[in-house]
């Protein structure tokens, strides 16, 4: 039988089912969700567990929970020093990034095209967020970004609106330009 989930993290997923009961709407629900997040990054005993989670090199997440009633995920992504990420989007999912121990930085890129080819598509970065623990993000459906590892090992804990995955989300080639469509990280389910 598994372990027992860590009672931080039931309590996280009890909050976090309490706003999908009494919002419908998505954004309103991850908006809400953000600074029960950034509690839950606080907690010193998650952060001493974080030390163990495997790697998620090569494309791969960490997958703590998916809700069997409201299908929110919360995954987790360990990053190696230096680590750098590709410009991708989240096809239609919204996304809550948190960080857990290490810093992390969050890069947002505009397409400076008309936006009408699915093809190739001409990107700028516009802002850069450095975060380090209990930081939150919020990146919509379709929105152009990068994250990015810092000096040392970090992690991360993720509340995505659907399960990635599955769905076919886009990376954005900075040097050609091209627009490669793929499936999301690889799901690796592991126990909190
Ligand atoms: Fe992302």
């Amino acid at each position: 039988m598994d372990a027992p989930r860590l009672p931080v993290f039931q309590t996280f997923i009890d909050q976090l089912r309490d706003i999908w009961a009494h919002e419908s709407d998505t954004q309103t629900r991850m908006e809400k969700a953000m600074p029960f997040l950034s509690d839950l990054l606080k907690d010193e005993d998650l952060q001493t567990r974080s030390e163990t989670w495997p790697s998620t090199e090569g494309r791969k997440n960490l997958l703590f929970y998916v809700d069997p009633d409201y299908g929110f995920a919360i995954n987790g992504v360990v990053r190696i020093p230096g680590r750098r990420g590709s410009v991708h989007d989240h096809a239609s999912a919204w996304v809550v990034y948190g960080v857990l121990t290490g810093t992390e930085s969050l890069e947002r890129y505009e397409r400076i095209d008309d936006g009408t080819s699915t093809e190739r598509a001409d990107v700028k970065m516009t802002s850069v967020t450095i975060g380090s623990t209990g930081k939150v993000d919020i990146v919509a459906p379709w929105a152009i970004h990068a994250e990015q590892g810092g000096p040392t090992r970090s992690t991360a804990v993720i509340l995505r609106s659907e399960r990635m995955g599955d769905i076919t989300q886009n990376q954005f080639d900075l040097e050609t330009a091209a627009i490669r469509p793929g499936p999301g990280p690889t799901q690796i389910p592991f126990n909190l």
